[in-house]
């Protein structure tokens, strides 16, 4: 039987921090207002790097971290929603940029939930015997469909970027990954895209933005995150005291501390980074991955859950030893 593991990790934030008082001269908010409903302080936004130039930085440091050349990755899976084009792919683009061989490369769309789709999608094939190594990778540049006189979604989005090398492993070390998706509720969070044309004619149309019913996203997000945890402790070997953190989508700190008090789990078992990046999307879990290892908060052979939710509605999460 075939297992996997993390052969190693890196993240790129772009340098441009805007804080809570940078955002309190677009909008009518305030520094406090945003720390207490999301415990966001400062985000990063790109000025001229598009998402293939994030996922690139990020992935250069994964396969550095992992030891691995671009020549030996045959797989690449990029979970974005806020691509550089429409087609080409990220992902194709990375092969490109990263000299890899002409592998099978492809991006996938679960929103915040696209890193643990793209783990999936990746473990499997990796399970199957087809693929050796694969390149899984979260990038997003949020702030380009972010409207800036939205106050509601304006404070939360950011962009970033964090990848993965997983391969073969003589043990399981990626014990569980599951997904789940509910479509008829896709209206609690939504960017239209361009509409169908009417006899040729090509409308006149404001730029889409991410909208969003917060709270409406929030109960969802505090009653998932719980439940996917539980999923993964009654579906593994594990109990809750082998779990060493629990790296969840850094959407708002409100919904984490929720879920650590419903879950019954002490906070500091709750990774955070969401003060510093605010919301990034797929990008939020492998960089929060990532950070955990830098911080030393993560070693290997500690066990950990990641968990995310998001647009679509899409969730999922994964047991792993590190
Ligand atoms: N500054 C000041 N006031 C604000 C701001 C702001 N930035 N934003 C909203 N308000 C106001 C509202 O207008 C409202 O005022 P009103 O009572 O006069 O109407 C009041 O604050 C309360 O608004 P709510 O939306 O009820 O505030 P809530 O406590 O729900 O917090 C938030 C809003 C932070 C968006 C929260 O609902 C949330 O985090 N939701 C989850 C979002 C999420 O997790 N998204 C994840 C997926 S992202 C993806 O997939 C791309």
């Amino acid at each position: 039987m075939i297992h996997t593991k993390i052969l190693g990790t890196g993240s790129y934030v772009p340098n441009q921090i805007v804080s809570n008082f940078d955002l309190e001269k677009l909008v009518d908010t305030n520094d406090e207002w945003i720390q207490s409903r999301t415990g966001i302080i400062n985000r990063r936004v790109t000025r001229g790097e598009n998402t293939s130039e994030l996922a690139y930085k990020a992935a250069i440091k994964a396969l550095e971290d992992a030891q691995v050349n671009a020549q030996d990755i045959d797989l690449i899976i990029v979970a974005t929603v806020t691509g550089d084009y429409p087609f080409p792919a990220v992902a194709q683009i990375l092969q490109r940029r990263l000299n890899c061989n002409t592998i099978t490369a492809f991006d996938v769309n679960a929103a915040c939930t696209g890193f643990i789709y793209a783990l999936n999608v990746a473990d499997k094939m990796i399970r199957s015997g087809s693929y050796h190594k694969a390149l899984v990778i979260g990038a997003e540049t949020l702030t380009k469909y972010t409207d800036y006189e939205d106050r509601n979604t304006c404070v939360l989005f950011a962009d970033a970027a964090g990848a993965m090398v997983i391969g073969k492993a003589e043990t399981p070390h990626i014990e569980k990954i599951v997904t789940y998706a509910k479509g008829d509720l896709e209206g609690l969070l939504k960017m239209e895209g361009y509409p169908l044309k009417e006899n040729f004619k090509t409308p006149k149309q404001k730029r889409p933005f991410i909208e969003m019913q917060g709270t409406e996203v929030f109960k969802f997000a505090t009653s998932v995150l719980p439940e996917v945890v539980n999923t993964l402790i009654n579906e593994t070997e594990y109990t809750m005291e082998d779990v060493s953190l629990i790296v969840a989508h850094q959407a708002n700190k409100r919904i984490i501390d929720k879920s650590a008090r419903v879950l019954k789990v002490p906070i500091e078992k709750m990774f955070m980074n969401i003060d510093q990046y605010g919301n990034t999307s797929a990008a939020s879990v492998p960089l929060a991955i990532d950070e955990a290892i830098r911080h030393h908060h993560l070693k290997r052979g500690d066990v950990f859950i990641t968990v995310a939710f998001g647009a679509g509605l899409t969730w999922g999460g994964a047991m792993i030893r590190y």
